[in-house]
């Protein structure tokens, strides 16, 4: 909890709405700004930034071409911008060609979030529906809930003009049939084998993992963002994970920066992880060390939990993926990562001057 604030001591928040929110930087103690100078590259060349998971290169470029060029709100940007990777059958993570249930049906999981209204949406377990981000954003818009699920939510979805779609492919499908065959006999306890399809020494396991986030800034200096995803593949039917739970799996505060995470959906959800990112920058920290530190508390608490104990590895790091994605109002950004090899690990940025990746701090780097 925050001390009460003097009133001869304006708080920040009380500040940015005096004197304007593109001031942030001027208000940061002087050591997190030698600290930012030092430690991070990541700055937005413009005004303008969106960033995302590193299957999101297209995406942060149609964010950033559809704000400079539409003048589209930065959560409209991210919907439209995920969007390309909900309908590329060859991700396996996300929209149509999302690795399935255990039944072989691919539910889906989105939210958006928009930094002026402080609204979001978001929609989970849906079925048959290609783009439910904009689904979520349907329903932020539309109405006065935030959280639709399963036949709810595609009922909502239909009543809104959505048409349904298969979206289990040939692929997905041998993938799923594999999977079955090789089924154990109690696969939902841990450790489930996560599996980043970038890291080696995850590899050859039984349950890839991906998703996208994007958190997007605005030349007005507003923010939004948006998840979306099929999960966690060969999950329990009915399962959700953090990517349609606000604070979770995105979050933003306009008068502070927008942050998102990716990977093992429960780790975020038990850290509160993108609200915790939020509220480190809103303490001072760059989104690198916001994103540090949240990893930091979902490593402590792997430690101490009995639910982590059989996901952790024998040196103590935990055996899971989880990213976190984060865009602060002044235009810096930056991503870390749980495990990697050093300079392996990406996430995508689009700013004015292009699209590019840059790479993601790592908090236990393997060799
Ligand atoms: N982060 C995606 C999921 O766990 O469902």
């Amino acid at each position: 909890m925050s001390k009460p604030s003097s009133p001869k001591m304006p708080t920040r928040r009380r500040l940015l709405k005096t004197v304007g929110a593109g001031a942030l930087a001027s208000f940061l103690p002087a050591s997190v700004i030698a600290t930012e100078k030092k430690d991070s590259p990541h700055r937005a060349s413009g005004k303008t930034v969106a960033i995302s998971s590193g299957n999101g290169m297209g995406a942060t470029a149609l964010a950033v071409k559809l704000m400079l060029e539409q003048k589209l709100r930065p959560v409209s940007a991210a919907v439209q911008g995920v969007g390309l990777v909900e309908k590329d059958p060859n991700d396996l993570s996300v929209g149509l060609g999302g690795l399935p249930d255990e039944n072989g049906r691919v539910t889906l999981d989105s939210a958006c979030m928009d930094g002026p209204t402080h609204n979001a949406g978001s929609v989970g377990c849906i079925q048959d529906i290609l783009h439910p981000a904009q689904v979520a954003e349907r329903v932020m818009d539309c109405t006065d809930h935030i959280n639709l699920v399963g036949p709810g939510a595609k009922n909502f979805a239909l009543e809104q003009g959505f048409k349904e779609t298969e979206l289990l492919t040939e692929r997905t499908r041998k993938i799923w049939q594999k999977w079955l065959a090789n089924r154990t006999e109690d696969d939902r306890l841990w450790p489930l084998g996560d599996v980043n399809p970038a890291d080696p020494i995850l590899q050859g396991e039984a349950r890839p993992w991906g998703t996208i986030h994007c958190s997007a800034l605005a030349p007005d200096g507003s923010l939004g963002c948006c998840t979306t995803t099929s999960g966690l593949a060969f999950k329990i039917p009915g399962r959700i994970g953090d990517s349609p739970l606000i604070g979770c799996g995105l979050y933003c505060d306009n008068e502070i920066g927008s942050a998102g995470a990716t990977g093992r959906g429960e780790a975020a959800i038990l850290s509160g992880g993108s609200w915790l990112v939020v509220e480190r920058m809103r303490a001072g920290d760059t989104p690198t060390q916001a994103c540090l530190y949240a990893l930091r508390r979902v490593t402590e608490q792997a430690e101490r939990g009995a639910r982590w104990q059989p996901a952790l590895w024998k040196d103590g790091r935990p055996g899971f993926g989880l990213t976190f994605y984060a865009v602060r109002k002044d235009g810096l950004y930056g991503s870390a990562t749980m495990l990697g090899k050093p300079g392996t690990q990406h996430f995508a940025v689009a700013d004015e001057q292009g699209s590019r990746k840059e790479t993601c701090s790592i908090l236990h780097p393997t060799g």
